[in-house]
């Protein structure tokens, strides 16, 4: 699992305690200090510094089952070089869930499926 836009890493230590495997990725260098001071520790989890897009692309081909954006990169992202990163990295059956801020009171979540 990558969360896109992982912020100091809160989702994922809670998903990692549930057996996932996960990198966070965050382009703010205290983001991702804060997430390693906080759950570098974890055996799962592990965090990368740069664009959500370019660091996908570390990552290998098809070897993804969930990609996340919670609140995160696709909140501020172009989406268009993001969502190629994404459909690359996913495998098939793969899934992308973006969870975006509607306003004060209601989100919006939205679950894409990799062909
Ligand atoms: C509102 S925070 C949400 C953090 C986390 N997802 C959460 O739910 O707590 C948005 C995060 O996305 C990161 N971000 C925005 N655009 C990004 C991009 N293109 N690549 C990597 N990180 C990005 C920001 O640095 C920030 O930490």
């Amino acid at each position: 699992m990558v969360e896109l836009g992982c912020g100091g890493g809160h989702n994922l230590a809670h998903l990692t305690t549930q057996g996932a495997r996960c990198i966070g990725i965050d382009h703010d260098p205290a983001k991702i200090h804060l997430a390693r001071a906080c759950y570098g520790h974890l055996p799962r989890l592990h965090f990368r510094n740069g664009d959500a897009a370019r660091c996908l692309g570390d990552v290998p081909p098809g070897s993804v089952d969930v990609c996340l954006s919670i609140f995160g990169a696709f909140s501020f992202t172009t989406p268009g070089p993001l969502l190629a990163a994404v459909a690359t990295a996913l495998r098939p059956g793969g899934q992308l869930l973006i969870v975006l801020r509607a306003d004060a009171h209601h989100d919006y979540i939205t679950v894409l499926t990799r062909r």
